[in-house]
């Protein structure tokens, strides 16, 4: 049974908005309804891309108060967290073969006041969580190969999905602190209630709304999916 006492948030990816206008690309999709900021961190070594860094969340932290979830793809990480902490980060995630000490780096990113948490890549397997569950806040599962924004969404993805669903929710019911689900490639409009079905909470999407003219209409349409993933057959 998928419990739906969870918030639902939608976290639009900066990788797909206008370089030379963030702050007010920032400001319009939180207007639009954006909850969180998805900011995408890569360093042409754990990725073959190269973007932004704590400087830029600097620039962009006095655009907003939605929270801004940094999704590290660098290796190595810890040198950077106490970095974007400064910078006005509110949730860090990361990937943990980047890490050398994937728990110390978890503990490192709570010392510095951020949420924390673990990024899956599709090949990465779920039990990396098992021994950490205590100091997770969020578990990112990617649905496209990390790098670039506009791949195609992988549909194994949902079944692992659902995996985690199931792993947090025994987690939880046992006494264990919430922790978020949150997924990040190729959703869209038309996948996004499947996506909610398979149990995510928390849905990143990039080129599906930066890539439109109205923001709004993009987010709205997404809820309105959401809400059929939670009421349909397969909830
Ligand atoms: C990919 C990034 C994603 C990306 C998603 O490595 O982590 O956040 O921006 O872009 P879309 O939604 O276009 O797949
Ligand atoms: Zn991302």
């Amino acid at each position: 049974m998928m419990p739906f006492s969870q918030p639902t948030r939608i976290a639009p990816s900066l990788l797909s908005a206008d370089f030379a206008r963030l702050g007010e690309e920032v400001r319009n999709v939180v207007d639009a309804g954006a909850d969180w900021i998805h900011f995408d961190v890569m360093d042409n070594h754990y990725v073959p891309n190269l973007t932004i860094g704590p400087m830029v969340c600097e620039a962009i932290r006095p655009h907003t108060d939605a929270p801004i979830d940094v999704h590290l793809m660098v290796e190595p990480v810890d040198a950077i967290i106490p970095q974007f902490a400064k910078a006005g980060a509110n949730i860090i995630t990361f990937h943990p073969e980047a890490s050398r000490h994937p728990d110390r780096t978890l503990s490192l990113i709570k010392e510095h006041g951020c949420k924390a948490g673990l990024v899956f890549n599709p090949a990465t397997p779920l039990n990396w969580m098992d021994h950490v569950m205590d100091k997770l806040d969020i578990v990112l599962l990617m649905s496209v190969n990390p790098g670039f924004g506009g791949q195609r969404f992988i549909p194994g993805t949902l079944g692992k999905l659902a995996q985690a669903r199931r792993k947090i929710d025994t987690w939880i019911s046992a006494g264990g602190q919430p922790i978020a689900l949150e997924i990040d490639g190729g959703v869209k409009v038309d996948n996004i209630a499947a996506i909610r079905a398979a149990g995510a909470d928390t849905f990143v999407a990039g080129s599906a709304i930066f890539g439109q003219p109205d923001y709004k209409e993009v987010i709205q349409a997404m809820r309105r999916q959401i809400f059929k993933g939670e009421t349909g057959p397969s909830a």
